[in-house]
């Protein structure tokens, strides 16, 4: 956690105790790299973008309970090069190469507490609204033409994983898409990402509900194999 190299970095463990208030635990301890409202971290300095992480604001319409509630107790990296790639990258003869020791080894949660905290995180909806409008309907599509859809017609692969190891590393991982993430949210996101997140760097890629639904089939598709 931006530890001087050499030091230990070994993750901070927060534990559970009675009567712990979740909304001030979290104020406390995780807001400093979370936005916790719109615009939030654009003005932070690169020193601190390097260390943060998405908005947690909106989670309870963007994430699923069980996913938090193990996540949080043993997290596993989403973002292969860091939430703000650009502070974790560095450019060599060989090619772009990640600063990992540069990377955030994230606060681990014993159990009681990640439970009591993936419960305040669900009770931010604040676009609950949002993904109430969407008209999706998952279902299972065949992976190879839906691989081949995701990879080279929309060339998402560019930026996303969809198979660990495969594909590109400045955006979050895809092949745990489908556990992480609300159906819904996927579907609102991929159509408008500067609505959830202004300032994103997932870009606006010009699709009918079809094809976004198609997608999102495909994340599912990926998941179930
Ligand atoms: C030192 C900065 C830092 C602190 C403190 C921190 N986080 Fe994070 N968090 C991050 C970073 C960076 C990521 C992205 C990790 C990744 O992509 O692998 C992240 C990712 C997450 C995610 C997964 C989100 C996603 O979609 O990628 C959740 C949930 C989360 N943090 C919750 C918390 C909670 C709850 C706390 C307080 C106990 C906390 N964080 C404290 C930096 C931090
Ligand atoms: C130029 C790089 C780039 C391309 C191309 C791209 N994305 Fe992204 N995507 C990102 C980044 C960066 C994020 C993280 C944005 C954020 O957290 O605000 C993201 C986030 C996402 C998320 C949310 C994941 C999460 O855990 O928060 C989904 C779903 C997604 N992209 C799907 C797609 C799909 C489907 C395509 C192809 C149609 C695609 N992306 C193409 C860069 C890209």
């Amino acid at each position: 956690m931006g530890a001087p190299a050499g030091a230990d970095d070994s993750p901070r463990y927060f534990k559970g105790g009675a009567g712990t208030d979740v909304a001030a635990f979290v104020k406390e301890n995780c807001l400093a790299c979370h936005a916790v409202k719109p615009g939030d971290g654009a003005s932070h300095s690169p020193a601190i973008r390097a260390e943060l992480g998405p908005p947690l604001y909106y989670a309870g319409d963007k994430y699923r309970e069980e996913w938090l509630l193990e996540w949080l107790q043993a997290p596993e990296r989403i973002r292969p090069a860091g939430y703000y790639p650009p502070t974790h990258v560095r450019a060599t003869p060989e090619g772009d190469v990640i600063d990992e020791a540069s990377l955030v080894n994230h606060p681990v949660l014993d159990a009681k507490l990640a439970e009591e905290v993936a419960r305040y995180l669900m009770t931010l909806t604040p676009y609950a609204d949002r993904l109430a409008e969407e008209d999706y309907e998952p279902s299972t599509v065949p992976l190879r033409m839906a691989r081949l859809d995701f990879r080279r017609f929309k060339g998402c692969v560019a930026c996303h994983q969809d198979v660990k190891g495969e594909g590109g590393v400045s955006g979050p991982e895809l092949y745990s898409a489908w556990s992480r993430l609300q159906p819904e949210f996927i579907v609102s996101f991929v159509r408008s990402p500067g609505q959830w997140n202004p300032g994103t760097m997932m870009p606006v890629l010009e699709m009918n509900d079809a094809a976004i639904h198609r997608l999102a089939n495909y994340l599912k598709t990926i998941a179930e194999e």
